[in-house]
């Protein structure tokens, strides 16, 4: 099969080294801004567009726009396309799908969540048999790295961020990373595949970036592991979502997913608890994931059909948890238990609502860490 490549970056040049291995894909074109990366560049996507020879396009640039244009203009063009970019798949999931039905070509994005873990092929798998009660996990590579730098060297947040990018973890404008868009978009796109419904960018989401080395050290002593969790789960026509941090027992197997690592749970009846683990960042493993959707493509497997047809709301009120704040300041409040360490206070909540932690943190830049029930 000729494929073409757009975005010669991390992902893209990792795709590039994987297919030169098999006999079975070869790279026909690639397009790049910057025609000296590679000999087969391009900076005229009609070339692509318009070689008949071309059946599949990977898209790796990134980014909304002209990503969506280019996914879109290729699988009108009876090409499949796979891609790693959650964003864009996140935000036009919903086009994609229809176009390539009725273009009867293929739209994969196995890479998109996970990075090299096959999490979204383990869920539709689940899901041959049985719905889906929950999933949840750290679905982000670069703020799972930065954690784990401040947790075990005690480095600091910000030269932790640097290293994950040198290694080309992060996302080409890191705040999705430590801001949480990019979980919520993994947590969106895995959603469709787990409850057969595409949700929006609507439900709670707390940044990552707010946690410093004195809070690692005293959940710490506390015995706890901050880690970085996506989760969402349905009763019936409603659901609950959230981005935030977590904290873990030390003996969790959260709490000791290391470096990029992500993982990723998925509760069901008869599975129970099923664990998927694996780097979820990184120039191969990404492309290892692309290269399968390619494989999968070529042998027609599908696991099971993605459907978009269910209609959930978002509710803050559906589910009761409890959380930890921090602030330098003592908060008035019916808490459990208030800890003093140097200047913060740590706040340890009852079990409440989502809607009921929003009162309580108001739109202050306080630290808000939810207490795992994992
Ligand atoms: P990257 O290293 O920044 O690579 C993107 C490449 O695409 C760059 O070479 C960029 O060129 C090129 N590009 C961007 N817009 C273009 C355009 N309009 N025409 C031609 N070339 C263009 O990014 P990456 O890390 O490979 O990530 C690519 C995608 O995969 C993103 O959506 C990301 O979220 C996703 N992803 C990444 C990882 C990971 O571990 N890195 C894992 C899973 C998914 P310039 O640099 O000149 O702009
Ligand atoms: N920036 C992302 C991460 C890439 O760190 O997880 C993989 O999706």
């Amino acid at each position: 099969m000729k494929i073409a490549i757009l975005g010669f970056g991390t992902v893209g040049s990792g795709v590039y080294e994987i297919a030169k291995t098999l006999k079975n894909i070869e790279v026909k074109k690639v397009l790049e801004k910057d025609l000296s990366k590679i000999n087969i560049a391009t900076n005229n996507y009609d070339e692509i567009i318009n070689d008949k020879e071309v059946e599949l396009v990977v898209e790796c640039m990134g980014g909304l726009h002209p990503a969506y244009e280019f996914i879109m203009k290729a699988i009108q063009n009876k090409k499949s396309v796979v891609s790693a970019n959650k964003a864009v798949i996140a935000k036009y999931l919903d086009e994609f799908l229809k176009t390539a039905k009725e273009n009867n070509v293929e739209f994969r994005f196995e890479a998109s969540v996970g990075g090299g873990i096959p999490c979204l092929a383990g869920i539709q798998k689940i899901r041959r048999v049985e719905n889906i009660d929950k999933f949840y996990g750290i679905f982000n590579g670069t703020s799972n790295f930065i954690l784990d730098n401040m947790y075990r060297l005690e480095n600091e947040f910000f030269t932790s961020l640097k290293t994950a990018q040198k290694l080309g973890y992060a996302e080409a404008d890191p705040s999705a990373d430590i801001d949480g868009y990019d979980v919520t978009n993994k947590v969106i796109i895995s959603f469709v595949l787990a409850y057969d419904g595409f949700i929006k960018n609507e439900f709670l989401c707390f940044a990552m970036k707010n946690i410093t080395k004195e809070d690692i050290l005293y959940f710490k002593k506390q015995g706890f592991v901050a880690k970085y969790i996506g989760e969402a789960t349905t009763k019936g026509n409603e659901y609950e979502a959230s981005v935030m941090l977590n904290l873990f027992p030390i003996n969790a197997l959260e709490a000791n997913v290391l470096s990029n690592y992500n993982i990723v749970t998925v509760q069901s009846h008869t599975m129970g608890e099923v664990k998927f683990y694996g780097q979820g960042a990184g120039k191969l493993p990404t492309a290892n994931a692309i290269i399968q959707d390619i494989l999968d493509i070529q042998a027609k497997i599908s696991f099971n059909p993605i459907s978009i047809e269910k209609k959930y709301t978002y509710s803050s009120n559906l589910f009761k948890h409890k959380y930890v704040i921090r602030s330098n300041e003592e908060l008035k409040g019916n808490f459990e238990r208030i800890d003093r360490d140097g200047n913060n206070f740590y706040h340890y909540t009852k079990e409440i609502t989502q809607a009921d932690l929003l009162k309580l943190v108001e739109e202050k830049d306080y630290l808000v860490v939810r207490l795992s029930e994992y």
